[in-house]
């Protein structure tokens, strides 16, 4: 062995396999690579002249070999990471998924992991374990067949000249964050007749106790007293009550600014048939995940409540189901909201803003200055940005910037839509202050936006439009397909740059 300790430390993992960053184009001629290939016997040097392996994202290549006295186990694999000038942090979270999807395949349970990212060691670590973590998250917990029973149990990540205690912390806090991933993933997965509004209200009670958050679920007599009409007429056509659960995080001791609060707020339709303004029967099984952005603000509230900042934060979930029946609402309905702005409902189906329209307004008189919402609201914003980019719109532009900047460090992305005076003019209703609805097929995610807009008064707001983002639809090397969890990580990042 030449070069660094790393190496030999790496080596004598006691692991099945070692598993290693590779760049594209890269080639073992030196350094730590050079080591790795003499262990391989030359293998790595050869599928990367072959071409069998390029260091593209996703590109796995695995060698089997004895395992020695000074290299324990018993194969490597590498894992591409693409061009090495833009491998940033996201990126070791992609990789180490990756390697752990290939080897839980091979019935390969333990592996040592070389991210090979300069970034500070913590993070390194934190992204290194949360790529374990959530890769290993199936779609499988209803199967009595079939089931994925293969896990890997143990890793082991070398970081350069680390100081083990920032490894440590990295690592715990990375386990924190895939765990409360993974609890919000297997939330927005539920079906509804299994996650009803109460189920929700209870699961999230379930989560509050155990991490020691406070935890307060509002029925619909108590939303009646607070003159909640606009979310209540949506849980009209249904047999389910609805429920405004709250979740508040509250630190030891606070450095937050006297009187600061940020309020997370999702909305929670734990299914959307559109109501009386039904949607069409293909793809309506989609709509149980209408409760990602609801499912989200739980799952980050359970990271904040183990992360521990020292900065207070509520977690506001309207959680309604919308079905059409003789009690639903009805197109031409109005409807009158905590604020006292008055709703004319031209669309059953734009449930969700009538539900955050009392949800984000409550987040203000529980003393929010900041509010960040999160809902699957609109089919245009899947046109407009796809599965890659959460559309982002609000009030502050600061606010907006910080979670745009954020995402391209978590690796999620966010795009702003403009909001303006002019667009709000375009849900003036002719005989209520405002209606639930824009001109058909014009600018469908801002007319969502500047509707929420309205139930928000001094608070600093940004609103993230989740519908393409919260599910995808096919499986990728490190994610199985489904619910992704998105925005969890970015709120986290916002939550700990306000200590
Ligand atoms: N939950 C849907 C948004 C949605 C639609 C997400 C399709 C994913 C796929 C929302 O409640 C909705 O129905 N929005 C309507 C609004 C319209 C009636 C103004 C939409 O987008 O069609
Ligand atoms: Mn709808
Ligand atoms: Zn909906």
């Amino acid at each position: 062995m030449e070069s660094q300790g790393i190496t030999e430390k790496f080596s004598e993992a006691n692991v099945e396999a070692l598993v290693v960053v590779v760049f594209k184009n890269e080639k073992p001629s030196a350094g730590l690579l050079k080591d790795l290939d003499k262990l391989t016997g030359g293998h790595f040097a050869s599928v990367i002249k072959s071409e069998e392996f390029k260091g593209e994202p996703g590109d796995t290549s695995l060698f089997r070999f004895s395992p020695g006295e000074k290299v324990k186990a018993g194969r490597i694999l590498l894992v591409g990471a693409g061009d090495k000038a833009d491998y940033k942090l996201s990126d070791v979270c992609i990789a180490s998924g990756t390697a752990t999807r290939y080897l839980r395949k091979c019935n390969v349970k333990s592996f040592a992991f070389l991210p090979r990212c300069d970034a500070d060691a913590a993070g390194v670590a934190q992204n290194a374990i949360q790529g374990v973590v959530t890769s290993q998250f199936e779609l499988d917990k209803y199967k009595t067949k079939d089931k994925t029973d293969k896990a890997v149990t143990k890793f082991v990540v070398y970081v350069e000249e680390a100081k083990p205690a920032d490894l440590k912390r990295g690592l715990t806090r990375g386990q924190m964050i895939g765990d409360s991933m993974n609890f919000t993933r297997d939330l927005a997965n539920e079906p509804p007749n299994i996650l009803t509004p109460i189920e929700m209200a209870n699961r999230a009670q379930k989560m509050a106790k155990e991490t020691g958050l406070k935890c307060e679920i509002l029925d619909p007599a108590k939303m009646a007293k607070l003159g909640m009409g606009s979310l209540l007429s949506v849980a009209k056509g249904s047999e389910q009550p609805a429920r405004l659960i709250v979740l508040r995080y509250t630190p030891a001791k606070s450095t937050a600014k006297k009187g600061e609060l940020l309020a997370l707020v999702g909305k929670g339709i734990t299914f959307d048939t559109g109501g009386i303004s039904i949607k069409p029967a293909e793809g309506m099984d989609a709509m149980k995940y209408d409760m990602s952005g609801g499912a989200t603000v739980i799952g980050t509230m359970r990271a904040i409540a183990l992360l521990k900042p020292t900065v207070p934060v509520i977690g506001i979930v309207a959680a309604v189901e919308n079905m059409p029946d003789g009690k639903a609402s009805r197109p031409s309905d109005v409807v009158t909201a905590s604020n006292g702005k008055t709703i004319e409902i031209l669309n059953t189906d734009a449930e969700g803003r009538l539900v955050l329209a009392d949800a984000v307004a409550y987040a203000e008189n529980q003393g929010a200055t900041r509010i960040v919402d999160m809902a699957t609201l609109t089919g245009a914003v899947i046109i407009a940005l796809g599965d890659q980019n959460t559309g982002i719109m609000g009030n502050d532009q600061g606010l907006i910037d910080e979670i745009i900047e954020i995402g391209k460090e978590t690796g999620e992305g966010f795009w702003q839509l403009p909001l303006s005076k002019e667009y709000s003019k375009q849900i003036k209703s002719d005989i209520a202050d405002i209606k639930n609805i824009g001109p058909k097929g014009k600018a469908g995610t801002i007319m969502g936006a500047v509707f929420i807009q309205e139930f928000i008064d001094k608070a600093k707001w940004a609103h993230l439009d989740i519908a393409g983002t919260a599910w995808f639809d096919t499986v990728r090397p490190h994610q199985a397909k489904g619910p992704t969890g998105v925005a969890l990580r970015s709120l986290l990042t916002l939550v700990d740059r306000s200590q």
